[in-house]
């Protein structure tokens, strides 16, 4: 091996080292993390709705069907983390809500979940990004964040 090619070998590895790193960076700045473990106590459900935690944590449980979210319009508190519970009564749906980084998926039979904290009052619309029927691009929900 001549000279050149090792000091090419080590520039690669180098160069696979700093982004190795930078997506290290970026997912830590993003606060990007692999989704968590669901507490024992969340069960599968079929009905959306919305409960308030003693510590004042609001907790909400969707369910997607064709083609809208229950529940449809929710007000959560502004800079307050916020559990979203997921779950899909027909087929499969998406679930991204606007300006933040809450992106699931509605799976039949399976709950995903996803804390969010919203730090800007506003509306924020959530929307299917999952094909599932002819009413999909239809299909919305809306945060109100207060
Ligand atoms: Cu639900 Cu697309």
């Amino acid at each position: 091996m001549d000279r050149l090619e090792k000091i090419v070998l080590v520039f690669s590895a180098g160069l696979l080292g700093i982004f190795f790193l930078a997506l290290l960076a970026a997912a830590r700045l993003q606060a990007i993390d692999v989704p968590p473990c669901l507490p024992p106590e969340v069960k599968p459900f079929s009905a959306g709705r919305v409960d308030t935690l003693p510590d004042g944590t609001r907790q909400l449980f969707y369910v997607a069907r064709m083609w809208r979210f229950e529940p449809e319009i929710v007000e959560v508190p502004v800079g307050k983390p916020v559990d979203i519970f997921l779950s899909a009564g027909d087929v499969t749906h998406g679930f991204y809500l606007s300006w933040t980084n809450t992106n699931l998926m509605a799976i039949p039979g399976a709950v995903n979940a996803y804390t969010v904290k919203i730090e800007k009052p506003g509306i924020y619309p959530i929307i299917c990004h999952e094909y599932c029927g002819s009413a999909h691009q239809n299909m919305v929900a809306y945060i109100l964040a207060k």
